[in-house]
């Protein structure tokens, strides 16, 4: 393949991105419904504080009219190119995340992201994960347990793994993938144990011909995500945990662009004694149900 079709290929997947991620969104949301009611107090504060924290800043940093229009051209943008998942997950979500887990004991969490979907083929402890035949990408095994805080496993937890392929692309975000290449459900064994067999995930760069990438580059900013594999692990009358873990040496794993590396995210591969390719262990430990 020349250098240029391979780039056309992946600006075309990279465009989808954006957009399939707002429309996958507003599914959730709908499923997932509203009570209809409002907390006019709770409103109030957090709209009142968002809105205070850009005047302030129009203020300090004394905002032109010029940036001013340009900043409300990139919002309009931002909507227009469907990237507000985008957008939110990697420059907000990493706070959600830690108010919301900041009291749990067991493994830490980190971001969801843009790319999660529900309802993934289900396979056993030990099963492979869909991929293609030719499946591009270094084999890599991914074993451990699921235990509870007290350190007793918890047989039949369930971990929902998502990534990306050897290019850096999301199956159902990116064309050309098979609907559920590199998603999973395994369920954990009778001793909570799993053995997912998949390939190693690359590096991520963010969309980067939508409002976001101009952003970046406005900036001077980068676009990349550190490579990582995506986790929720699930166990009865347990909290569900939505994880990532990351891979020593990344050249981004310090500079994350959505900020969602934690030192006790990193996996240690190691040559595979049994096939080709890398194997490496992991446990999570969830935290009782409150
Ligand atoms: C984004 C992509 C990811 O794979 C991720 O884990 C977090 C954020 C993004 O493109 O916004
Ligand atoms: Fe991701």
């Amino acid at each position: 393949m020349s250098v240029n079709s391979f780039e056309t290929e992946v600006t075309a997947k990279a465009a989808d991105s954006g957009a399939n991620a707002s429309a996958r969104f507003a599914e959730r949301q709908a499923k997932a419904g509203s009570t209809g009611v409002v907390d006019h107090e709770r409103v109030d504060r957090l709209a009142g504080k968002a809105i205070k924290a850009l005047n302030d800043l129009v203020i300090e940093e004394q905002m032109s009219y010029e940036e001013y229009n340009a900043f409300k051209a990139w919002l309009i943008k931002v909507g227009e190119d469907g990237e507000w998942p985008l957008f939110l997950d990697v420059w907000l979500e990493h706070s959600v995340e830690e108010v919301a887990n900041a009291d749990r004991e067991g493994s830490k969490g980190t971001i969801e992201g843009p790319y999660y979907l529900d309802g993934s083929p289900e396979l056993e402890w030990n099963g492979t994960i869909p991929m293609r035949p030719d499946e591009p990408g270094t084999p890599f095994v991914f074993k451990g347990q699921v235990k509870s805080v007290s350190g007793e496993p918890l047989p039949g937890a369930k971990l929902e793994l998502w990534h990306a392929d050897n290019l850096g692309f999301y199956s159902q975000f990116a064309p050309g993938l098979p609907e559920w290449n590199l998603r999973g459900t395994f369920v954990a064994n009778e001793n909570g144990e799993y053995e997912i067999h998949t390939i190693r995930p690359a590096p991520y760069q963010i969309p980067t011909e939508g409002a976001c990438g101009q952003l970046i580059e406005a900036a001077g900013w980068h676009a990349w995500r550190p490579a990582h594999m995506h986790f929720k692990v699930h166990a009865p009358e347990h909290m569900l945990i939505t994880s990532q873990l990351y891979f020593p040496g990344d050249p981004h794993n310090n500079d994350d662009i959505a900020s969602a590396v934690k030192p006790e995210l990193m996996l240690d591969p190691q040559p595979n004694p049994d096939a080709e390719g890398e194997y490496t262990v992991y446990d999570f430990v969830l935290d009782p149900e409150r």
